[in-house]
């Protein structure tokens, strides 16, 4: 069976990937050392035993705990790195990297160190790996909009290092509706917009991610299969989906990988694509979940070449790098 040398081989982009969901438990430890902060888990094995999400919420309370660890913009910086080098060896061509600069500016952290550490990391692997790269900042939901718009504000000095904004963390409960204004400046600024919607949270999260936000794609969004007239919508206007497979059952969005709809979204024409997420949380780097979702459903070869294009086409790349690798 060639399948799994074909996922690994072909080129590939990575749409949806939280720099700090990269943060592995060893390089975790070093940071903590380095920097003098507790963690409240006495070895690396001891906190991958905790990764044992029941739901969102569940992750997001250990994966800020995580993020306490990194304080200077070199820490950023190795992170990244870390991430990047992973990224070149699974054959990723093209990566956009959210981050949560709300994470770290809340514990005192300046925007600029955060910003000066991973943009460094991306600026060297475009150099030293060949890697297309790009930041996606995004505003934390379960927060407001006032807080998210002192974060644009804080950002703004440093306009040209990202391409684009999302909206993650905690789904049900934070309707994108919160967010219609901060959004439209961002809007206004010619950024990217993208947002999380349909992962945990209902298909009227994704109506209102495209209709109030004006996203250009949506993330996870699989439970889009809900609403029928939305599925249509999404497959004629071509709005992609970055779909994160190991996440989702790892969150218990679906319970086991036989049962994800990755499947379906394609069959009904979907521009669904394949990502990691967080891949230091849920077991797995873009290739595993590639090789995951391959075992566990009925995928062959044209899916994994219909994926790898949809990620092309998805993404925020110069039209002339898209055509060459479409
Ligand atoms: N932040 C990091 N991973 C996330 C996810 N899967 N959903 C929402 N927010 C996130
Ligand atoms: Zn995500």
């Amino acid at each position: 069976d060639r399948l799994p040398a074909l996922l690994e081989a072909m080129p590939k982009a990575e749409l949806h990937i939280h720099i700090e969901g990269s943060l592995e438990p060893e390089l975790m430890f070093r940071l903590a050392e380095r920097n003098g902060v507790a963690l409240p888990y006495p070895s690396v094995e001891a906190l991958r035993a905790a990764y044992a999400f029941k739901d969102l919420q569940s992750f997001l309370d250990i994966y800020y705990a995580g993020a306490s660890v990194l304080r200077t913009e070199q820490d950023f910086h190795d992170m990244a790195w870390a991430y990047l080098v992973k990224a070149a060896q699974e054959h990723v061509v093209r990566a956009e990297i959210f981050f949560d600069p709300q994470t770290h500016t809340a514990r005192g952290v300046e925007m600029g160190t955060v910003v000066a550490g991973l943009s460094g990391a991306l600026e060297r692997a475009r150099r030293e790996l060949g890697v297309s790269c790009d930041l996606i900042l995004c505003f934390l939901r379960h927060l407001s909009e006032e807080d998210a718009f002192q974060t644009l504000e804080q950002a703004l000095p440093y306009r040209d290092r990202f391409i684009g904004v999302g909206l993650d963390s905690s789904e049900r409960g934070h309707p994108p509706e919160k967010f219609a204004r901060v959004f439209a400046r961002c809007r206004e600024l010619g950024l990217h917009l993208v947002a999380h919607a349909g992962e945990e949270g209902p298909p009227e999260y994704i109506r209102s991610a495209l209709d109030v936000l004006h996203v250009e794609r949506i993330d996870h969004g699989v439970r889009c299969v809900e609403d029928p007239a939305l599925v249509r919508r999404l497959a004629e206007q071509r709005v992609p989906l970055t779909v994160c497979p190991l996440s989702n059952v790892k969150l218990c969005v679906f319970s086991r990988m036989e049962d994800h709809n990755l499947g379906q979204l394609l069959a009904r024409g979907l521009v669904a694509t394949v990502n990691s997420d967080d891949p230091a949380y849920f077991g797995g780097y873009l290739n595993q979940n590639f090789q995951a979702c391959f075992e566990a459903l009925p995928l062959d070869a044209t899916h994994a070449w219909q994926l790898a294009s949809h990620s092309f086409e998805a993404s925020f790349a110069d039209a002339a790098d898209k055509r060459r690798w479409h």
